[in-house]
């Protein structure tokens, strides 16, 4: 047994913390004014394992229906949070990120990607280089990408699909869009062939969302140790980089050579910190959102249907070997509504957490500062007054003017709005077209349960049999 259950560590060592938690936490509690209704759960274990045994959706809609619609406090990775809700919630949050909230990391997140840091305000990346590593994002960056984005997903589906009697959906569209943000990012498309990058980099991202208890045997020991291998490799590619002679066009080769407006080059800290966010999102949020629409695609032949015919029109317009390019993309309609309805129904992030800098007032509560603040897709993504029917599959809501603003927030709103969702539109996009020109699918588990670790997930990692045409 290599492994411990997380929460053992942490039981063992409760009698002994559990009064001195509980004297500090009556002293601090006494002084708080009118607190978000709530419950902080556990002595240090607080609402972990409820988060754990019921995921992020259900708890956050327990919670407001318990509570309060507006605002409720809990107690996550260690951590005082108030929850703000709903579209208010959201827009309160977004409007004040710079003003009342601090960029603020996970503690464990922290510990296993940035061990240099010595707080958890997040201070890396620099400001300065905000904009820099973000053009590669943009829409008129990304444009170029579409044939390779198009190239790599015939090939995977062609090797890893084609001929399989069975596929499981979710390790390989792991593998795909790890091995395309290496590609495109660094350059590096053979980075996901090496068993213990790979196996390194889904430990560090296991601990992100784990107790803040770093001793032998816990998920956060693990992440630590995963982190310690990716930093390494990771490293050691930029320094090649830096002695390469030539100059390359990717996003690594461009980071190197950067300076801000000081004239200072980027530290290799700084760009490996970069790179591991940049690795994180592609591999695991987007790999969820990848999975999850195949998860519909295959649930619902009549948006299947609808998919294909859309698909089908688009691939008839083409050469034969003919790749996509940014204008095919743009007359996806149909099936980016469904890929919006699929974040709606399953968002693939739990949402944003910062630090209030000053006490504030939200919803007549008064939120202290130190207290993290939570924004979560769930709290309005399911709310029957902005979309009617929520539990219902209908990516026809997204046409005309579409959800009222704060409503629908997958990425984010604000400042500090998920800079990937540009390249997330295109990945799934491309994906979604090469998948339904060549397959129909059929589950193999028909009514597999989703389950909640970074990004929700189906638990077998779905199955599918896949029927060519
Ligand atoms: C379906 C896939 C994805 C979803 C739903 C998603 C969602 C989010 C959300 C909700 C945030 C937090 C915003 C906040 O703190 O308020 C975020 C941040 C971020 N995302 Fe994504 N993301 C996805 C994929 C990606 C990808 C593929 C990349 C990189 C290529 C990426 C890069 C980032 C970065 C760098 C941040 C930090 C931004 C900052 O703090 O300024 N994301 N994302």
């Amino acid at each position: 047994m290599d492994t411990l259950n997380p929460y053992l560590l942490p039981l063992l060592l409760l009698p002994l913390s559990i009064y001195l938690i509980f004297s500090i936490r009556k002293r601090a509690s006494g002084n708080l004014k009118n607190p978000p209704p709530g419950s902080m759960g556990w002595p240090f274990l607080g609402e972990n394992m409820e988060l754990d045994r019921l995921g992020s959706e259900k708890l956050v809609k327990e919670r407001m229906q318990k509570y309060s619609r507006d605002a409720f406090k809990t107690s996550l990775f260690g951590e005082k949070i108030a929850v703000l809700c709903g579209a208010q919630g959201n827009k309160f949050i977004f409007k004040n990120q710079n003003e009342l909230f601090a960029r603020w990391s996970l503690p464990s997140l922290a510990k296993a990607i940035y061990p240099d840091l010595e707080r958890t305000r997040c201070q890396e990346p620099k400001a300065s280089f905000d904009n820099f590593q973000y053009d590669i994002l943009k829409p008129d960056a990304l444009k170029k990408y579409v044939p390779v984005m198009d190239s790599l997903a015939r090939e995977h589906l062609e090797t890893e699909w084609r001929g399989s009697s069975v596929v499981e959906a979710l390790p390989s569209t792991k593998k795909y869009a790890l091995s395309l943000a290496c590609m495109i990012f660094m350059n590096r498309g053979d980075l996901d062939h090496s068993g213990d990058f790979l196996k390194s980099l889904s430990l560090l991202t296991k601990g992100i969302l784990s107790l803040p208890v770093n001793l032998p045997g816990t998920t956060l020991n693990r992440a630590v140790g995963g982190g310690r291998v990716v930093r390494r490799e990771l490293l050691r590619i930029v320094q090649e980089r830096r002695a390469a002679e030539s100059e390359g066009e990717d996003l690594l080769s461009k980071m190197v050579v950067a300076t801000n407006q000081d004239g200072e080059y980027m530290s290799d800290s700084t760009i490996v910190n970069v790179f591991i966010g940049l690795l994180i999102g592609a591999e695991y949020e987007l790999s969820s959102l990848i999975t999850n629409v195949i998860y519909y695609l295959a649930e619902l032949p009549h948006i299947y249907h609808q998919v294909f015919e859309e698909q089908m029109e688009i691939a008839k317009s083409k050469g034969p070997n003919e790749l996509l390019a940014m204008e095919d993309l743009e007359k996806m309609k149909y099936t980016w509504n469904v890929v919006r309805e699929c974040m709606r129904l399953t968002p693939p992030s739990i949402g944003g957490i910062s630090e209030s800098i000053a006490e504030f007032t939200y919803a007549g509560f008064t939120i202290p500062k130190g207290w993290k603040v939570l924004w979560t897709p769930h709290s309005s993504h399911m709310n029957s007054n902005y979309f009617p029917e929520p539990e219902k599959f209908d990516p026809l809501r997204f046409e005309g003017s579409g959800p009222e603003p704060y409503t629908y927030v997958p990425f984010g709103g604000g400042p500090r709005m998920c800079p990937g969702r540009n390249y997330v539109r295109l990945v799934v996009l491309v994906f979604t077209h090469n998948l339904v020109k060549r397959f129909r699918l059929e589950k193999v588990i028909p009514n597999e349960k989703m389950v909640f670790s970074v990004s929700p997930a189906p638990a077998s990692g779905l199955p599918l049999r896949v029927h060519p045409h």
